[in-house]
Formats: C-alpha cells, sequence, structure tokens
C-alpha cells in the first residue's frame, strides 16, 4: 500500500493528525454500498444501509480485537463521551473525574456540562507533567477518583500514553477507565481484549482516513450492564419494530446509546478505509510511520520537539520549524502551541521527509 491507493493533494500532504485522506476508490464504493441501494431499483434501501453499519462495527470489532457488540455508532467523541457520563451512575452519583489539561478541549466541556452541578469533580494533570510516564499517572490515581480518561495518542504533544502500564493501576484501585483513540486508531496497534478499558472512544477522520461523522464508543460487557442511557429513541431499543409507545426496554448491546434513525453516510465511507487498513497491517502503518519519523529525528536533530523514545511516540512528530517555509515546499503541516504538527501516514514516503527537511534548509 502506497501513496497511489489514496487521493492525494498536490505537495506533500503530513496532515492525517487533522484528517486522513480517502483511499481512491471511496466514491466507487459509496456508490455502491449507500448510492445504489437508495436511488437503484430497489425500494428500500435500509435493509442494505443498516447491514453497512454492521459493516463498520465488525471492522472496528477486528481493528481492535473485541466483538462487535460493544460498539456503538456515533457522530464523534463528545457525542459518546456525553451519553456514557449522563448514563453511568458511578458518574451521575458525583464521582471524580481525572483528566489532564493536554486532553483534547471537548472532552472536559462535554464533561462538565454532562456530570451534575457540584456534585462531580473534574480533575486535571497539569500541564507540564510527563503523560508518557506511568509513574504520573500513579501519583495521581487516587482512592477518590471514579474514572480516568486517557488520550492515548496526543498530536500536539506527539507523545504516547502508556496504556499497557496506566489500565492495570486503575483497575487494581477499583477506577473505571476511558480511552481516547481519536489520535491512535490507524497507527498505534490496539489490543481492547488484552488491554481490558471499561470504554473507549474515537472517530474515524484522521488516521483511519474514514472521513467526519463516523464515530464510536465502545463498553465493556460489565460496564453495558450498568449504563443507562438518557438520550435514547427507538434505535436503542432491544427491538426497534416493536412500536409501543408505552415500553421502552434498552439493546442489550451497546446499541442502547444509539438514538432515533441513524446516520447511515459517514459509516459506509468509513467500514471501507477501517477494512482495509487493517488487512494492510497496523503493525506495518507504525512501523512505516516510525521510519519516517526516524528520517525526520536524523535530518532536524534538536528541532524535534517530541520523545526521543519511539515507544513514547505518537503517529504525530512536533517539530520547530517556519510553517511559511514549509508552505512555499508544497509541505502541509500545522501549528500548535508547542510546534508544528507532522503525521507521516502509510501514502507518504521519504521524498516527502526530504521535501521537509530541505525546505528548512
Ligand atoms: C485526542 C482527541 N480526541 C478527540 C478529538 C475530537 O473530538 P470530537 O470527535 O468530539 O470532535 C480530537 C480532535 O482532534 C483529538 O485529537
Amino acid at each position: 500500500m502506497d501513496k497511489h491507493d489514496f487521493l492525494m493533494p498536490s505537495g506533500h500532504y503530513f496532515g492525517s493528525h487533522s484528517a486522513g485522506r480517502p483511499f481512491a476508490d471511496t466514491m466507487a464504493q459509496f456508490q455502491q454500498d449507500y448510492f445504489q441501494p437508495w436511488g437503484g431499483d430497489c425500494c428500500d434501501p435500509w435493509g442494505e444501509w443498516l447491514g453497512q453499519i454492521e459493516r463498520f462495527r465488525a471492522a472496528l470489532a477486528a481493528l481492535f480485537n473485541v466483538d462487535a457488540s460493544g460498539f456503538c455508532p456515533q457522530s464523534n467523541v463528545s457525542s459518546g463521551l456525553v451519553k456514557v457520563a449522563m448514563a453511568l451512575p458511578q458518574l451521575q452519583s458525583g464521582g471524580t473525574v481525572l483528566l489532564s489539561e493536554h486532553d483534547f478541549p471537548s472532552i472536559g466541556f462535554a464533561l462538565q456540562q454532562a456530570l451534575p452541578n457540584g456534585a462531580a469533580q473534574l480533575r486535571f494533570i497539569p500541564k507540564g507533567a510527563d503523560l508518557t510516564d506511568a509513574n504520573v499517572w500513579d501519583k495521581h490515581l487516587t482512592a477518590d477518583v471514579a474514572l480516568v480518561w486517557i488520550t492515548h495518542g496526543f498530536s500536539n504533544l506527539g507523545a504516547a500514553a502508556p496504556l499497557a502500564q496506566i489500565l492495570p493501576l486503575a483497575r487494581q484501585r477499583g477506577i473505571l477507565s476511558a480511552i481516547d483513540l481519536a489520535q491512535s486508531a490507524g497507527v498505534l496497534p490496539l489490543d481492547l481484549a488484552a488491554l481490558q478499558p471499561d470504554f473507549a472512544f474515537g472517530s474515524s477522520l484522521k488516521w483511519l482516513c474514514g472521513g467526519a461523522g463516523a464515530g464510536y464508543l465502545w463498553a465493556s460487557a460489565p460496564m453495558l450492564s450498568q449504563c443507562q442511557p438518557k438520550d435514547v429513541g427507538w434505535f436503542s431499543h432491544q427491538d426497534p419494530f416493536e412500536m409501543n409507545i408505552h415500553q421502552f426496554r434498552y439493546h442489550d448491546q451497546a446499541l442502547r446509546f444509539w438514538g432515533g434513525t441513524p446516520t447511515v453516510a459517514p459509516f459506509v465511507f468509513a467500514a471501507h478505509s477501517i477494512e482495509r487498513l487493517s488487512a494492510f497491517g497496523i503493525d506495518n502503518i507504525r512501523a512505516h510511520n516510525l521510519s519516517l519519523q526516524q528520517q525526520l529525528w536524523q535530518g532536524l536533530g534538536e528541532r524535534v520537539l517530541s520523545p526521543q523514545d519511539p515507544g513514547k511516540r505518537s503517529g504525530t512528530i512536533i517539530i520547530n520549524a517556519d510553517l511559511t517555509k514549509l508552505k512555499a515546499a508544497g509541505v502541509f503541516a500545522d501549528l500548535r502551541p508547542l510546534g508544528v504538527r507532522v503525521s507521516p501516514h502509510i501514502y507518504n514516503d521519504s521524498d516527502d521527509v526530504a521535501a521537509l527537511i530541505n525546505a528548512l534548509g
């Protein structure tokens, strides 16, 4: 797999932390799987459309090595988080949520508004703490914490949280865990069966190359049975076609979080790209990503601001660079407070990296 399998803009695209590029056959697939059942010679698209959503859930199940029943389609990470925060008795009765000041701001906004006023509390690991160090998490996972939010890949730091060390700590202390996969799914290999978090949230937009709107939440089986979502609709019902307005029964799968008539199109795009990336292998994508990161380290030396240890890096590398010079050389990257974000995906090659290094002289 390389850049010829994707629709690439001209120049050198390093923006996978923002929007991964679509596969070249995306529109043909969409025509076949979404439009044909609707606009073709068939009167009811729903059988095919719901099948596409099942395909999306199955693709996630294969990607993360868990059963598809734990996944519920969502539009984005925030919507999934609000639904879980409002459904989880441990938070509605006033527990403390531990998160970090480096988490994506939407996470803080969603929790602030979804948790009961005055009862639940947010506690932040402050900026400056080394989030790649399990000891930092160890220190903050105190007895009063009900749930810890762990961002796996921090795109503004170029750093990865050590999930395999943090999650057992949380489990031993009876602390629930939620992981944010928005910046890691598709570039950092992930095995939910081995990691055993309580919840996971993600989107398909970035390294999964699936476009906007195909988010997901995942809940472990014991958590599912405890959650009573408030934001429901007929697709959250165990049998949506029962059609008895007086009797609501939660779906026994994660679909209890689903809601009313679902969107379909984003999941058609995403199912296709997740299947293709999984078939190629996330280990292979990570190996390629690290080899291009290494080339950047060799070419730029101390201009690189993200962790030197490859095991502590996310897919993104942060560099101290003049964005206007990069733009002039046709290199697409973007600027965040700590530096310029550069995200080498499977459609980048060593020529792209050489162009970036040359642009900075
Ligand atoms: C780590 C992380 N989580 C979440 C999001 C986005 O959240 P949402 O899907 O709710 O827009 C981003 C966006 O860049 C992110 O980097």
